[in-house]
């Protein structure tokens, strides 16, 4: 029995590694979601044959309740993702802290009634102590992030800020680990109980000061941090439960978690000290030279009318093309362009949308040919000579504000060139501005004409013209 065990664990930790290895690319990331969904399978199948498990009710029941909340969970929409993923993360930091909290006080029951049946050891309490606080710092983060992104009402979106905050936080934190260092010296002192609950307390309090000086539009950043706390958390509860499949599958969470956050910071020219401590996200001035000039509209036939001539089209899809689902009209239009003879590429900015690779999946869903899918680095040079930019619901990642607005959150990350190009068409339903809430010059620069609208009714419309009497191929 205990030899299937170790097998398993070896099969799914080997799970898990392919499934974050096709999760690299488009094209095999769902064989990456079914490897990792049976390496999980595997791994709960492993755990439960295990001779100590006894009470199997309780994993039936446990079973049950985690598909239902998981269900309604996976049904959410496209849009809702980063905050369901804030979500799972609360849900395993709860996991540990709990695992961790039960594990301690099971030991000091046992050891005031003289029946120790495992040795408390300085490197176990240790390992306990960090997994309690990565898993309860983590389930309040996370579902303070959840908040945020979900603007829950009675949840600022706005950082909150206040003289002294960085040192307060980092108080709370020291507190934490110190007594996490005095419980791991003295697991059995008299006041070891206490000192445990309180550790667990603060770090329950350092997730929600953490969380609360950072803006939403730093939260997909933070919910990847908060990840890698997580399978730092696991990798705790690997050893305390002496675990090796937990040590593994928590270092592949909290190594990728990590590598994400890195990548999402580069792409918008942050540092990570920057994200956590910079209360990026505050409510901006709009920029003075966009208030001047004015908003140009063009109707849907003269913006087919300005395809047509083009030889070459660039499309840029942004948030709005995901609220809207547009990606099935985008691609008829694409297939409208590409039947005359017109060259249509996508230019894809790293953190378009809200989440890592959101654009490449609409996209992907829409069936739209991965090689017409073009990086920023590779499309810009390309944009001076671009007949028309086509901007579906894209803001922040088009503002050439990011090039020079220093007062601007966005300042240095790096945009598409999509006002280069010698026509930009833009398609969003208001003057409002976007995540970062700031205005747009783009939007009033003087070869930019607004197509008011939904994205996906505008497109429809866009198409017609090319397939009924506007537009002949
Ligand atoms: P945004 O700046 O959020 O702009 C989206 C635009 O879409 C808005 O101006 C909105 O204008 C428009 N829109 C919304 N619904 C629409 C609809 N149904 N039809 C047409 N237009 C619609 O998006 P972006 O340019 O993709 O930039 C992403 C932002 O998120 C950046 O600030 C980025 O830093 C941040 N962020 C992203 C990530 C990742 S990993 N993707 C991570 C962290 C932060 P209207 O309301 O006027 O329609």
């Amino acid at each position: 029995m205990h030899l299937i065990g170790e097998l398993s664990a070896v099969v799914a930790t080997a799970l898990f590694i392919f499934a974050l290895y096709w999760m690299n690319d488009p094209k095999t990331a769902r064989h990456g979601v079914v490897a990792g969904v049976s390496g999980m399978l595997v791994a709960v199948l492993a755990t439960w044959i295990q001779p100590e498990i006894i009470h199997h009710t309780w994993v039936v029941g446990a079973i049950a309740a985690g598909f239902l909340v998981g269900v309604p969970l996976s049904r959410v929409p496209l849009t809702a993702v980063p905050q369901r993923t804030a979500l799972s993360h609360a849900f395993g930091g709860l996991a540990a802290g709990l695992v961790g909290a039960a594990e301690y006080f099971l030991w000091l029951g046992q050891r005031s009634g003289g029946a120790v049946t495992v040795e408390m050891t300085h490197f176990r309490m240790s390992a306990l102590a960090a997994e309690v606080i990565l898993g309860f710092l983590t389930f309040t983060g996370s579902l303070m992030a959840a908040g945020k992104l979900q603007e829950v009402r009675w949840i600022p979106q706005r950082p909150v800020t206040y003289p002294g905050q960085n040192v307060v936080n980092i108080g709370v934190l020291a507190i934490a680990v110190a007594l996490g260092v005095a419980v791991a010296l003295h697991p059995g002192a008299p006041w070891a109980g206490q000192a445990f609950l309180a550790i667990a307390a603060l770090a329950l309090i350092f997730g929600v000061l953490l969380i609360i000086p950072i803006g939403g539009a730093d939260m997909p950043t933070v919910i990847s941090i908060l990840n890698a706390y997580a399978g730092l958390s696991a990798v705790a509860m690997g050893f305390v439960l002496d675990s090796k499949l937990l040590v593994t599958a928590g270092a592949l969470d909290g190594s990728s978690g990590l590598i994400l956050s890195i990548i999402m910071c580069r792409a918008m020219n942050r540092s990570f000290t920057n994200v956590l401590f910079g209360a990026f996200g505050k409510a901006q001035p709009a920029i003075a030279a966009g208030e001047q000039k004015e908003w140009k509209q063009e109707t849907v036939e003269g913006a087919a009318q300005l395809l047509e001539q083009a030889r070459n089209v660039v499309i840029i899809p942004g948030y709005g093309m995901a609220v809207a689902q547009a990606q099935h009209k985008v691609r008829e239009l694409y297939d409208a362009l590409t039947k005359r003879g017109i060259d249509v590429k996508f230019a894809i900015h790293p953190v378009a949308g809200r989440m890592p690779g959101h654009m490449n999946v609409l996209l992907a869903e829409a069936n739209i040919p991965y090689s017409a899918l073009v990086e920023m680095d590779e499309i810009n040079p390309e944009m001076p000579q671009t007949d028309v930019a086509l901007v579906v619901g894209a803001n922040d990642v088009v503002n050439p504000a990011a090039r020079y607005a220093k007062n601007t959150p966005i300042y240095g990350m790096p945009i598409i060139d999509a006002d280069k190009a010698k026509t930009v068409l833009a398609v969003k339903r208001s003057k409002n501005p976007g995540f970062a809430g700031i205005d747009n010059e783009l939007y009033v620069q003087d070869n930019t004409w607004m197509l008011f609208g939904d994205a996906k009714a505008v497109l429809g419309d866009l198409v017609k013209q090319f397939a009924g009497a506007g537009i002949h191929g």
